[in-house]
This record gives C-alpha cells, sequence and structure tokens, in this order.
C-alpha cells in the first residue's frame, strides 16, 4: 500500500518545500517511487528546488484541475542522479492567469483527491508527499483528509508555536492517522533535545527531527535538494530521521 504524506505548516516559510523535496530524494535514494504534488497553487516553488523553472513546466496540476487533462500528464520525473528509486513532481503553474483563474473559481473538491488516488495508481507510487500552502484552504483541507501522515513544520518562534497549535488542532478534527512535527531552523545556541521536550509537551504529538538553522541552506537559496549536495550535514541527518519514519509507518 502506498503512504500518503502531507506536509503543512500555518504560518509561511517554515521550511515545508525544501522538507518535501529532500524526504523525496532520500526515499529515492532507497528505492522508493515518490510523487510529489505541488497544492500552493497560489503561490508554487517546489519546482525550482528539482532544478524547474516555471516557465520549463509544460503541463501542471492547474491543467488537470480546470482544463481536463489526466493528471499523470503533468508529472516531470525528476530522479536524482544515481537513484535507485524515483521522483515525479506534478508542479503548479507559475502563470498568473492560471494562479488567478484558481483563486476566483475555484474547483470540485474530489478531482484533487481523485488526482492523488489516480497518480499513484498510474506511477505505481510507494510514497505521495503533498507540499501545501501555508495556513487553511480547500487544496490544505482536502491534502489533510487523504494523508496518512501529516508532518506539520514549525520554528521556535511565538507565531509559529500559535500557528502550530492551530494546525494541529485541525488535523486532529478531521482524524489524520498519524501526526508529526519538525521543528525546523532553530537556533544553534538551544539545545535541540530540550527544545523537542518541550514541543511534544506543548502538543502532545512526537517531533520527528529538529533540524538546526543553517547558513549552508541560506546560502544554497533554493538552488538544488540540500540532501544532495550535503549528504553529511547535520541538516541532512535529521531529513534522513524523517525519511526513515516514513518509511517505518
Ligand atoms: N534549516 C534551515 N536553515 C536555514 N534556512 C532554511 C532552513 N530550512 C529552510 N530554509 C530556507 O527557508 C526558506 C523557506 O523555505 P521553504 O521554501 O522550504 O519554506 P516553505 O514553508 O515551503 O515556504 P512557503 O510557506 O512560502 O511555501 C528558503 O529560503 C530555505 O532555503
Ligand atoms: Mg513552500
Amino acid at each position: 500500500m502506498s503512504t500518503i504524506v502531507t506536509v503543512h505548516s500555518f504560518r509561511g516559510g517554515t521550511g515545508k518545500s525544501n522538507t518535501t523535496a529532500n524526504i523525496a530524494a532520500l526515499m529515492a535514494a532507497q528505492g522508493k517511487r515518490v510523487g510529489v504534488v505541488d497544492t500552493d497553487i497560489q503561490s508554487p516553488g517546489i519546482h525550482i528546488l528539482f532544478g524547474l523553472a516555471g516557465d520549463q513546466i509544460q503541463v501542471s496540476l492547474n491543467d488537470y484541475l480546470w482544463h481536463g487533462r489526466p493528471i499523470k500528464e503533468s508529472a516531470v520525473e525528476v530522479t536524482p542522479a544515481g537513484a535507485s528509486g524515483a521522483v515525479f513532481l506534478v508542479p503548479a503553474s507559475t502563470k498568473p492567469g492560471e494562479i488567478t483563474r484558481a483563486l476566483r473559481e475555484g474547483y470540485d473538491a474530489k478531482r484533487l483527491t481523485q488526482g492523488f488516488r489516480d497518480l499513484i495508481d498510474s506511477l505505481d507510487l510507494d510514497v505521495l508527499l503533498i507540499d501545501t500552502h501555508p495556513g487553511l484552504n480547500e487544496e490544505t483541507l482536502l491534502s489533510l483528509i487523504i494523508a496518512h501522515l501529516v508532518l506539520v513544520v514549525m520554528r521556535p518562534d511565538k507565531q509559529d508555536y500559535e500557528g502550530t497549535g492551530i494546525a494541529i488542532k485541525v488535523a486532529r478534527g478531521l482524524n489524520v492517522p498519524n501526526l508529526l512535527l519538525v521543528v525546523n531552523k532553530s537556533p544553534q545556541i538551544l539545545d535541540p533535545q530540550a527544545l523537542k521536550h518541550r514541543v511534544q509537551e506543548i502538543y502532545d504529538c512526537e517531533v520527528a527531527a529538529v533540524l538546526p538553522h543553517s547558513d549552508d541552506m541560506m546560502n544554497l537559496a533554493s538552488g538544488g535538494i540540500f540532501a544532495i549536495n550535503f549528504p553529511d550535514h547535520p541538516v541532512t541527518n535529521q531529513y534522513q530521521k524523517i525519511a526513515g519514519r516514513i518509511a517505518s509507518l
């Protein structure tokens, strides 16, 4: 059976897209067939991490949702070199007209969840990772409902603490079967173990990993998949932990 993982945060910029892309690459390195869907229709971006510019996107999730094309036609293979598995990305359109149309018109909600299932079947996926827009919107709620696991990514920041509480409440209200927290951009001066225990206590929820704030990540500046560029880095070790946790579900 394939596993659907939704990566979410209430606030923006917590590291969802990087977490999603890195987990995808690491799971593909372990031989898994991984799908990644960019449901951040309002402000898509994960394609950049896989080396695709917006104007290189030929077919997108928007073509499936609004133009009736089979979803598999929008999947681009972005498997990292040397991986024994595979990564397929369904990007969202970066065309301004497509983005405003999405916001204006909405779509048949069932179509998105059907699309996830079609993609899993047609590409024979082991794992489907769903990257989301921050906050709560229709795509996010649908992506939470269908998930076997929701990863909530947060920074140790007061605004994130409150936002994470809201995201967790919604996920629990939707009876998501597995919920894990990822604490990202932890300042080097904080003790990761102490932070992990504190966050676990606040939300009564397992913390899968605490990732340090990294200048190497800032320097890479979304110019690629971090784990491939820095295979032995402490941040990559934490991404590995998350990938291992997903594999153990
Ligand atoms: N551990 C880290 N240390 C330093 N910078 C990081 C770290 N994780 C992510 N970043 C940087 O933070 C920025 C936001 O990351 P990312 O795009 O993954 O977040 P996001 O949650 O997907 O954002 P959005 O809500 O806009 O979709 C990027 O510039 C990324 O390089
Ligand atoms: Mg993002």
